[in-house]
């Protein structure tokens, strides 16, 4: 069994990175691997709406020079996931958005179902509207969306600082367990299917 803990920030030893290492440590200590991918630096697109991923069942973005692509391929290989993000202006950061809207729509399986969680830092101020962001796609693509003591969130400003948020630190330990907890259980022998779904019978709001 394998965490994604991917760093949308473009801090790779930000506070970001602290938060998901707290994950990463207590999911070892319950027997879960882990693995951190940080989104790095380089220039990213925002999705076009062009729809070629669909229509060509791709199951990949047409743009396949950054970051994107990487990053469903990434997520579809692992059992559960948590993306983490710096708060800018109350808001998950830009350049994660980006990717992460594209990488979903392109191929949402790849976290389709799967425990999930949105992990945010700041300063001072707007992590829980950035969590709650990270957090609605996953509830529209059947994810577990795994809480914790305290909303996902975490304080610091220079890096690593949030290491001295004890609560925070506490919020990443818990949610880590409660992620082991759920991936442990839905892959135990004789645990019950997931529901069928029902045929998606869109409305658009007009017909
Ligand atoms: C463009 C920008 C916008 C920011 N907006 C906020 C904000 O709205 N609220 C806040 O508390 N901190 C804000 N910060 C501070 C970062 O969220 C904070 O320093 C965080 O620890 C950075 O995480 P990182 O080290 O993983 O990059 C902002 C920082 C930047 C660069």
């Amino acid at each position: 069994m394998k965490v994604l803990l991917v760093n949308g920030s473009p801090h790779e030893r930000g506070n970001t990175a602290t938060a998901l290492a707290e994950i990463a440590k207590a999911l070892e200590t319950e027997g879960v691997g882990s693995e951190i991918f940080w989104l790095g630096t380089k220039p990213v697109r925002g999705c076009i709406g062009c729809g070629a991923c669909r229509a060509k069942g791709a199951g990949k973005c047409v743009f396949g020079d950054d970051v994107c692509n990487e990053l469903s391929g990434r997520l579809a290989g692992a059992d559960g996931v948590v993306i983490g993000t710096p708060t800018y202006y109350g808001q998950p950061a830009g350049q994660l958005l980006a990717v992460l809207q594209r990488a979903l729509f392109s191929n949402p399986a790849c976290v389709a179902g799967k425990p999930a969680a949105g992990v945010a830092i700041c300063r001072r101020g707007g992590a829980s509207a950035a969590f709650q962001c990270l957090n609605m796609p996953f509830q529209m693509l059947n994810c577990l969306v795994v809480g914790s003591q305290y909303w996902n969130i975490a304080y610091g400003r220079t890096p690593g600082e949030a290491a001295r948020d004890d609560e925070g630190m506490q919020t990443m330990r818990t949610l880590a367990r409660n992620m082991a907890w759920l991936l442990k259980n839905i892959r135990r022998d004789g645990a019950l299917p997931r529901p069928a779904a029902e045929e998606w019978r869109p409305t658009h709001f007009i017909r």
